[in-house]
């Protein structure tokens, strides 16, 4: 499947302000892109703009909450179609689930869950117009298997897996490809609230690095930092009796 064929490749990125996505942006405009950054704080993305050089016209922003589906669907207006498009406005909240939480649930999914769907079917049209392009959902390994703390977020980044899975049948014979990025723990305001032992936390430019490399790999999910990844893995095959055994006497 060719994908990129233009000069100066373009990418739309939400959550484009901080973290994964902000690096990301970065590298990419390094590398010679142009980025589209969305997310709600204008600040922010007009900093990212700014650490930019000013003759150099390759971030373009919008400030734009992603549960606003007809802000994204005019902003779609006003772009050219991208190469790329990479959905990862998200939020993280740890929860107890003993609690009332049914407020931070909703706001979970709609922001993390819907607001990939939002951003997915505003900007589609324009791939699906010239049958050719890319899609990667950030996940999550939270997304693997139910975690301690993960009740609000991890059923987002499943969900999300399995949106990506089924997908990408459709997609695929239009020239699109669809990936899935499930990370570990990546350093960034999102998960500096946990207080527990992060392992293998990685920094968030070796993230965006990662993500550069696995893009043009025929992988469907990547996930990274490879030995956290694996040791999950290993969680997710095991039975349910014994998983949840090391759960309780390992994590909580
Ligand atoms: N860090 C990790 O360990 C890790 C691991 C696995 C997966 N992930 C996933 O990677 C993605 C980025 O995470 P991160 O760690 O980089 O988080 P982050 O540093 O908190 O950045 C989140 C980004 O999403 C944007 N955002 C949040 N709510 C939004 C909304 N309603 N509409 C538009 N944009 C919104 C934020 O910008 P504004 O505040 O300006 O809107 C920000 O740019 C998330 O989907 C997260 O679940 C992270």
């Amino acid at each position: 499947m060719k994908i990129y064929n233009k000069k100066q490749k373009t990418a739309i990125i939400t959550g484009a302000s901080e973290g994964i996505g902000a690096a990301f942006a970065k590298l990419l405009i390094k590398k010679g892109w142009k980025v589209i950054g969305i997310s709600r704080s204008s600040s922010k993305l007009r900093a990212i703009s700014n650490s930019i050089p000013s003759n150099d016209q390759s971030f373009k922003y919008f400030p734009c909450d992603v549960q606003d589906f007809k802000k994204l669907k005019s902003i779609a207006k006003e772009i050219e179609a991208p190469d790329l498009l990479l959905l990862n406005a998200g939020i993280y909240l740890p929860v107890n689930a003993s609690e009332n939480n049914l407020d931070i649930y909703k706001k979970h999914m709609n922001v993390n869950y819907l607001g990939v769907l939002h951003s997915y079917e505003a900007f589609l049209p324009s791939l699906l117009n010239k049958q050719n392009g890319h899609i990667i959902i950030m996940s999550s390994i939270s997304g693997w298997i139910g975690l301690p703390k993960a009740a609000a977020y991890g059923p987002t980044k499943a969900a999300l897996r399995s949106f990506a899975q089924s997908v990408r049948y459709d997609l695929n014979p239009h020239g699109i490809k669809v990936q899935l990025c499930s990370p570990g723990f990546v350093d960034t305001q999102a998960t500096s609230i946990n207080d527990f032992y992060m392992p293998g936390l990685m920094n968030v430019n070796e993230a965006a690095n990662l993500i550069f490399k696995y893009m043009s790999s025929n992988k469907f999910e990547f996930s990274f930092p490879l030995s956290f990844s694996v040791f999950m893995k290993i969680f997710w095959y095991l039975p349910d009796k014994i998983s949840s055994y090391l759960i309780r006497k390992f994590i909580i």
